[in-house]
């Protein structure tokens, strides 16, 4: 792919993470971006502009009032420039300005300013960024299409250790790669002509007519692949869980509630399908004898018998014209070793793991880290919106699919 056509404008906010941004300057150069450099007042603290001129070749803007620079790019030609904007890092500060949609300074005018999609590397203190001001910010700006990448985990400039560090440069630079591969991939509707089946969410398992088992499963992420898959030409039924989420447009939705009605509802939607990906935390077990009326509480103890529920993506898998099979796995430790062990005993043909032990990514997150696995490869999809992600299994699956 060519990207020697491809604008990216770099927003710096005012972060110690700031002394990476020359060196993402310098990574996107190298893969063949144009980069043009605006920073906050407060990132010039940190790093000079003159660094950023001398590594992207062009002025750096950093001030809406002065007539100099306006003459030479103004702020809107700048925002109409940009085919992708990075904000790196994007500080709390930073973020909760854009959300606000505060137009205080060059780099938060500009972000209000584009048509470009816009891509936020959050780089704070892991209290910050926990903070539920920020979190709200967050999702907030996610709602909206702006596109999340990172924050990674590990020991910060402050000395604390946690989420909240930028990227690497390098990571930032591949993912600015593979935005344009999967914007194209969108345009280029890959997936036109396929038919698609995707299981969401939790399951219920009913212990009498008021309570339940379930878990902490949010569906965003198959709800994410339904709307991806939607996009690149799919015809897609999404079986969901019970969730509070919108059913993505042009997709049919079939919502259950137990691990049976789901088992129900796939085989009944999967002839015909050429790929089933199971995104749904299904629950392994379900009460053995349900209760017709309400249990009313009289011992100190009391025991529930459970019983297996069935395998919905092993019994997909063992249809005989079956489709290409995805499955997920959410793991705590040795991510490698159990994702592969399934791969292989639910005789599937991808699976994508993610590490739930990881806070903030994941279950009930807006952003995610999948490692993905098939009989001949991995490839591993840094952290990143739910969407985002979406888009890039989706397009590996149409590329090994085209393999096998
Ligand atoms: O074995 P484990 O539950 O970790 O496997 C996870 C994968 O299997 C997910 O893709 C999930 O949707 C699927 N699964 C299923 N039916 C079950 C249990 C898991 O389809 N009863």
């Amino acid at each position: 792919m060519s990207l020697t056509n491809k604008n990216v404008l770099l927003g710096i906010g005012g972060g110690i993470a700031a002394y990476k941004s020359a060196d993402l300057v310098r990574r996107l150069k190298e893969r063949g971006f144009d980069v043009r450099v605006v920073m906050s007042q407060s990132a010039m603290e940190f790093i000079t502009p003159l660094t950023l001129q001398a590594l992207s070749g062009h002025p750096v803007a950093s001030s809406l009032l002065d007539p100099a620079a306006e003459a030479a790019m103004g702020h809107i030609e700048l925002a109409r420039w940009a085919d992708l904007v990075i904000i790196a890092p994007a500080t709390a500060n930073l973020l909760a300005r854009i959300n606000a949609g505060m137009a205080d300074e060059l780099i938060t005018t500009t972000c209000l300013a584009t048509e470009a999609p816009i891509a936020l590397c959050p780089a704070m203190n892991q209290q910050m960024y926990r903070n539920l001001a920020t979190q709200a910010n967050l999702t907030s700006l996610a709602s909206r299409g702006y596109t999340l990448w990172g924050p990674a985990s590990g020991s910060q400039a402050c000395g604390e250790v946690g989420l909240g560090r930028m990227l690497e440069p390098v990571d930032i630079a591949e993912l600015a790669i593979q935005f344009f591969a999967s914007s194209d991939a969108v345009q280029l509707k890959p997936l036109a002509g396929q038919s698609i089946l995707i299981t969401a969410g939790p399951t219920r398992e009913a212990i009498d007519p008021v309570r339940y088992i379930s878990n902490h499963s949010s569906g965003k992420m198959g709800f994410a692949l339904a709307k991806a898959a939607a996009e690149m030409g799919a015809t897609v039924t999404l079986v969901s869980g019970p969730v509070s989420l919108s059913t993505p447009k042009g997709v049919v939705r079939i919502d259950v509630e137990s691990a049976q009605n789901m088992l129900d509802a796939v085989m009944n939607n999967v002839d015909n399908k050429d790929i089933f990906i199971g995104c749904a935390a299904v629950a392994d077990y379900r009460i053995n004898d349900v209760a017709t009326c309400k249990i009313k509480k009289s011992t100190e103890e009391m025991q529930l018998a459970l019983v297996r529920n069935p395998d919905i993506l092993a019994t997909v898998a063992s249809l005989p014209n079956r489709p290409f099979v995805v499955g997920f796995a959410a793991e705590t430790h040795d991510v490698e070793t159990y994702a592969r062990d399934k791969l292989k005993r639910k005789n599937l043909n991808m699976i994508a793991a993610n590490d739930v032990s990881v806070a903030g990514l994941g279950f009930n997150a807006d952003a995610n880290a999948l490692r993905v696995f098939w009989p001949q490869g991995n490839q591993d999809l840094p952290a990143t919106d739910k969407l985002s992600l979406a888009r890039q299994l989706l397009s590996l699956i149409v590329k090994e699919k085209t393999n096998t």
